[in-house]
């Protein structure tokens, strides 16, 4: 059995917290580094900010003040310093190693808020761990007990069994004990018997090559007074496990064996510390778990259990000495981002026992994350196997053909206990359903795993399809942002491709607030580019073979900018523009002539496009535009002028190259694919004369195919947003209802739950999809949601303005709607919107954060007739709505709405 604590009752997940109330302005959600509370900061200048609230209009910060006080003494005061600012770099005294600093801010007007953040290891030497591992030479290699109904598969084969480490430390007494704990593989940390934090999956996946995280766990009270015994639990994951396609062996590109390194600092009443870590001393031993891997699956033998292995008590002269593999600290990074946790549990809707042993359980939703598994009843030594899968057959059977070669399958072997509960802990999969043999009386709760990326956003509208769509949205989010921005979460890929990452970001930053998330993820991506600047398909990089593909490597400039366009925070440019330079640069040195022709690498084209080919070099040159626009405009922000310039007049000489190559005299572009012309126009690259001509031949090909969208990756999320921008809101409005074949809606009328990899994952006439890619959980095609923000409910920013400082509110009524509504939580403070048309009358009521000045589109057929909580307004008519400009606060409009 395994004794993990209970889950917490189940949290809402998908609800923004309520901004604090009241009259007066208020800072709150304090952040460092965007997290929380961070235990373990590395940043030697960490930025603090804040989000302000008040219910008075007008409201705005005029200045803050900060005070940052580390044991009892004031450590940075940063005066009154003048202006909106909702960020700071900490300026104070150079920062101390695992140290608690206490942070208030106070603003003017306005009241005081505070919280604190913890730094970790910030100095190499400080670091007195060694990387401790199986050590071969010790001990005779693991035999397990022959036993012919062993869960062996040929893939499973190779997989070797977790390790157990421990050490009992005397420790002085400590008035705090922090651990910091890293692994090359996956861990779980256990003092005195209890699991340290509820960081799930951990250290987590980054280019270990170059960066291998660490976490800081505060283990005061799990210490206590007396001997301590620090456990560890340690197993291949994504350091020598399976790893995308490739057989274990393959896959093993960073190491063979895992390893661990743990450094326990304990302070004591005097302000001395005791620091100790992994060495020699450790001992090991295998356990209960036979085996883990990311994508096979997990095997549990409850009769091999040591009870108390945790405890200090315990007898472990049979274990064997660790081996120290490792002495080097040099690749030890901070974690940056928010842990895998386990976010929620499902309660099966459905369970069926087909009358074979089987029990088939229906989570009704399709998740990553594994089962909680309670038996009763079980004899010693039944084996019971879990199988998980995103379908049924025809059958009623599991499918799991789309899985390739991931087993995706759990076992566990019981002690014959009256109760047991199993729930695996290194492995993941991606399933809705759930197959249970080997025992029948069986009870089944879904957890639900991914990166705890705080909420920031939420829609709702009058539909119920679009509203599930924005569910299904949601849940290929959470399912897919598994410590990095992966594909899929089922079939033995799960890999951090780049195109898939970028056209999705903007809808990602509207669901949850996921700074720390890519801030993570774009070091990798850093970090894997070659030498000559190409960007690889996939980051964490490990297909050494594929990399400097169009639409991939440009998340090198799209991911970077649009983050500090959302959050504001102008690091990501300083720390990326290196990096987007020499991507376009490469570009440019292979394609000297300016169109993107050179195979510098693989090309997708408009992956997964419905039924056409958009031409490769329309998209490709498209996105070397885009490019060097977006590498130019971070030069500006960072304040390089002469890149600025650089960039600038390379786009421009892209665009005319574009325009010469593939742009006619009637506006029409090469291809007549609707992705083409949506790149095209959305990115600026039709001369204005001929637009209203290219948006007509995009209009033309979209009702000559009556109405039905052929967009694949690439051109799937500019949709609504160009058709929007030119007018066609009926025509957008056609598509995001539609559930003929090829849409969103044709999934969702067929019970989806998350969005599908391909248009055709499962059709009428043909069932299921091609084996070989056919995923019902990969997000790419759902970065439609970034429109039903900013288009639908109309929440955006102005082009120009980062950080949300000037909001727009421009809301589009139309389709089957009678109300829409979202509420993002900016880096200022909550801005939302929502409008329902009633009769002839149109109500939009707004809510625009402190310090930001806001764009309202209020739509109406009248402009006269639009008012503010009844008075009269004035503003500018424009496009269909009257135009004005308000400051923070809450705003109640009605207009005259005749359709
Ligand atoms: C992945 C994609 C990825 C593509 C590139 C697929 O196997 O699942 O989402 O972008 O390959 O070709």
């Amino acid at each position: 059995m395994v004794s993990r604590s209970l889950p917490e009752a189940p949290r809402p997940y998908d609800l923004l917290p309520e901004v604090p109330a009241g009259d007066s302005l208020r800072p709150y959600d304090l952040r460092c580094e965007h997290l929380g509370t961070p235990l373990g900061v590395g940043a030697p200048v960490p930025r603090l900010s804040w989000r302000l609230a008040s219910d008075r209009r007008g409201d705005a910060q005029e200045a803050y003040r900060i005070r940052v006080h580390a044991r009892g003494a004031l450590v940075w005061d940063s005066g009154w310093v003048e202006g909106q600012d909702v960020s700071a770099d900490y300026g104070g005294a150079p920062l101390a190693s695992f140290t608690r600093y206490t942070w208030r801010v106070e603003t003017r007007p306005g009241e005081a808020a505070e919280s604190w953040f913890e730094t970790g290891v910030l100095h190499r030497d400080e670091w007195v761990a060694a990387w401790i591992g199986h050590d071969p030479e010790t001990e005779p290699p693991f035999e397990p007990p022959t036993d012919d109904r062993e869960p062996r598969s040929a893939r499973t084969a190779s997989l070797p069994a977790p390790r157990y480490f421990r050490r009992v430390l005397d420790l002085p007494p400590a008035t705090a004990v922090r651990i910091a704990c890293s692994a090359r593989g996956l861990y779980e940390l256990r003092v005195n018997g209890v699991r340290a934090g509820d960081g799930e999956l951990t250290p987590g996946w980054t280019d270990y090559r170059h960066r291998v995280p660490y976490q800081v766990y505060d283990v005061t009270n799990l210490a206590g007074d007396g001997p301590v015994c620090v456990g560890a639990i340690l197993a291949d994951g994504w350091w020598s496990g399976s790893l995308g396609w490739d057989a274990r062996q393959q896959a093993q590109r960073y190491g063979r064996r895992p390893q661990l390194l743990v450094q326990i600092v304990a302070e004591h009443e005097n302000g001395s510390r005791t620091v100790v870590g992994t060495d020699g001393r450790w001992r090991e031993s295998t356990g209960p778990l036979r085996y883990a891997d990311l994508l096979m699956g997990e095997w549990y033998d409850a009769r091999l259990e040591q009870p108390g292995w945790d405890l200090p008590g315990f007898g472990d002269t049979s274990w064997a000495p660790a081996g120290v593999v490792d002495t080097a600290h040099d690749v030890l990074v901070p974690s940056v981002a928010e842990p895998v946790r386990v976010t929620q549990d499902l309660v099966p809707v459905d369970v069926r026992r087909p009358g074979d042993g089987r029990t088939i359980v229906d989570l009704g939703q399709n998740i990553a994350g594994r089962v909680r598994l309670v038996l009763r009843g079980a004899p010693e030594g039944a084996r019971v196997t879990l199988r998980h899968g995103e379908a049924l057959d025809d059958d009623g059977g599991l499918y799991t053909a789309n899985l390739r070669s991931a087993e995706a399958t759990d076992h566990y072997v019981a002690a014959g206990a009256a109760v047991e509960t199993f729930e695996p802990r290194f492995t993941v999969h991606g399933f809705r359903y759930v197959e249970v043999s080997g025992h029948a009386d069986v009870e089944v709760l879904g957890r639900v795993l991914h990166s705890d990326t705080p909420v920031a956003g939420e829609f709702s509208c009058s539909d119920d399809m679009v509203r599930r769509l924005m569910g299904n949205i949601r849940w290929s989010q959470r399912g897919n942002f598994v410590s990095v921005p992966t594909d899929c979460p089922q079939r033995d890929e799960r890999l951090g491709w780049t195109a898939d990452a970028q056209v999705f970001l903007p809808t990602a930053c509207y669901n949850a607030d996921v700074a720390a998330f890519f801030t993570g993820w774009l070091a990798d991506l850093r970090c894997a580019q070659t030498a000559e600047g190409a960007v690889p398909d996939v980051v964490p990089h490990v297909m050494t073979e594929r990399h400097g593909t169009p639409g991939w490597g440009d998340a090198a400039t799209v991911v970077p900018w649009h983050l500090y366009r959302v959050y504001g925070d102008e690091r990501v440019l300083r720390d990326s523009l290196p990096s987007m330079r020499r991507w376009v640069d490469h570009v440019e040195r292979h394609n000297p002539g300016l169109i993107w022709r050179d195979r510098t690498g693989s090309h997708y084209g408009d992956w997964l496009q419905a039924g056409v080919r958009t031409s490769r070099e329309v998209m490709a040159t498209a996105y070397f535009a885009l490019s060097a626009e977006l590498t130019s405009k971070a030069a500006a922000v960072v304040g390089d002028a002469a890149a600025r310039a650089h960039y600038a007049e390379l786009r421009s000489r892209i665009g005319e190259a574009f325009v010469r190559a593939f742009v006619s005299a009637d506006g029409r572009v090469t291809g007549g694919t609707q992705t083409g012309y949506l790149l095209a126009l959305a990115h600026g690259l039709v001369p204005a004369p001929l637009v209203p001509a290219a948006v007509g031949h995009l209009v033309a090909d979209l009702e000559e195919r009556g109405r039905r969208l052929t967009t694949g990756f690439a051109g799937v999320g500019l949709l609504g947003p160009v058709l929007s921008a030119h007018g066609h809101h009926d025509l957008a409005y056609s598509l995001l209802h539609d559930d003929r074949y090829p849409s969103w809606g044709y999934s969702i009328k067929r019970g989806a739950t998350t969005i599908w990899e391909r248009w055709d994952g499962w059709t009428e006439e043909g069932g299921f999809g091609p084996v070989a890619m056919n995923s019902f959980n990969h997000y790419a095609l759902g970065s439609v949601g970034a429109w039903l923000y900013s288009g639908v409910a109309g929440i955006g920013q102005e082009e120009g303005s980062a950080g949300f400082r000037r909001p727009i509110i421009r809301p589009l009524p139309g389709g089957r709607l009678r109300w829409a509504s979202a509420a993002y939580e900016t880096p200022l403070g909550r801005l939302a919107g929502r409008w329902e048309v009633d009769g002839g009358t149109l109500r939009l009521d707004v809510r625009v954060p402190p310090g930001a000045l806001a764009t309202v589109h209020v739509p109406t057929t009248d402009p006269a007739s639009v008012r503010e909580s009844g008075t009269p307004l004035s503003g500018e008519a424009a496009g269909g709505a009257l135009v004005c400009r308000v400051a923070s606060g809450r705003y109640a409009f009605t207009a005259a709405w005749e359709r």
